[in-house]
C-alpha cells in the first residue's frame, strides 16, 4: 500500500508541484506510521485490486468521523489509485463499484469524494461514472494551499 500510494501519487501530482512539497507531503501522509494508524481506524475501509500477484491499484473509503469533512449518511472516497500501466482496463471502475456496493448496503445516501481542481483526468472519471460538483474544500499539499472540487453521487 505504501508503495503503490507514493508511486501513483507522485505520477500524477509531480508534473504540477514542487519537488519539496511533494516531499513532503509523500513523508506525513504515507509514512509506515500513518498508513498503520488509517488500517487500524474502524471507520476506514481498504480494498485492492491486484493483477496476478500484483496490486495494481486500491481504495480507501471513510464513514462517519473518519471522512475528510464529516457528513451524515455518506461514504468518502478518499483514495482511488491505479497504477499507471494499468490504467484505462475498468480498474477504477470496479473499485468504485466496490464502494458503491458497500453505500448502498449500508443505506448511505450519497458517495463523496474531494478531487484536486488540476486533476483534469480525475474529474472526467468521476463524471463518467455520475458524480456532479458541489462544493469545494482546501487541501494542503507541503505548503501549498490548494482547492478540492468536492463531488457527489445520490444513491
Ligand atoms: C482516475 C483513475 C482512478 C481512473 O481509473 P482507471 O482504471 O484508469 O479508469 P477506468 O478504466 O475504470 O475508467 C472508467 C470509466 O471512466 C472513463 N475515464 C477514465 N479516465 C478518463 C479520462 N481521462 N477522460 C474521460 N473518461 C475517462 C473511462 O472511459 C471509463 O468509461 P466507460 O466505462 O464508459 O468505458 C486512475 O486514472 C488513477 O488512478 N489516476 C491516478 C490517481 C488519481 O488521480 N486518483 C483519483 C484522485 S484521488
Amino acid at each position: 500500500m505504501q508503495q503503490i500510494s507514493k508511486t501513483t501519487f507522485t505520477d500524477t501530482y509531480a508534473g504540477g508541484n514542487t519537488q519539496e512539497n511533494m516531499h513532503a507531503y509523500l513523508e506525513a501522509h504515507f509514512s509506515l506510521a500513518q498508513l498503520k494508524k488509517e488500517i487500524s481506524n474502524p471507520e476506514s475501509f481498504f480494498y485492492f485490486a491486484r493483477h496476478k500477484t500484483q496490486v495494481v491499484g486500491y481504495l480507501k473509503l471513510n464513514m462517519g468521523q473518519a471522512q475528510s469533512e464529516t457528513q451524515k449518511a455518506a461514504l468518502e472516497i478518499e483514495r482511488i489509485y491505479v497504477l499507471k500501466n494499468f490504467q484505462g482496463q475498468h480498474i477504477g471502475k470496479t473499485l468504485f463499484q466496490k464502494a458503491l456496493a458497500i453505500a448502498q448496503k449500508k443505506q448511505l445516501q450519497f458517495v463523496w469524494l474531494g478531487v484536486w481542481e488540476n486533476n483534469p483526468r480525475a474529474i472526467a472519471f468521476y463524471t463518467t461514472l455520475g458524480f456532479i460538483p458541489y462544493d469545494k474544500h482546501l487541501f494542503k499539499l507541503g505548503d501549498d494551499l490548494q482547492t478540492d472540487i468536492m463531488m457527489r453521487l445520490e444513491l
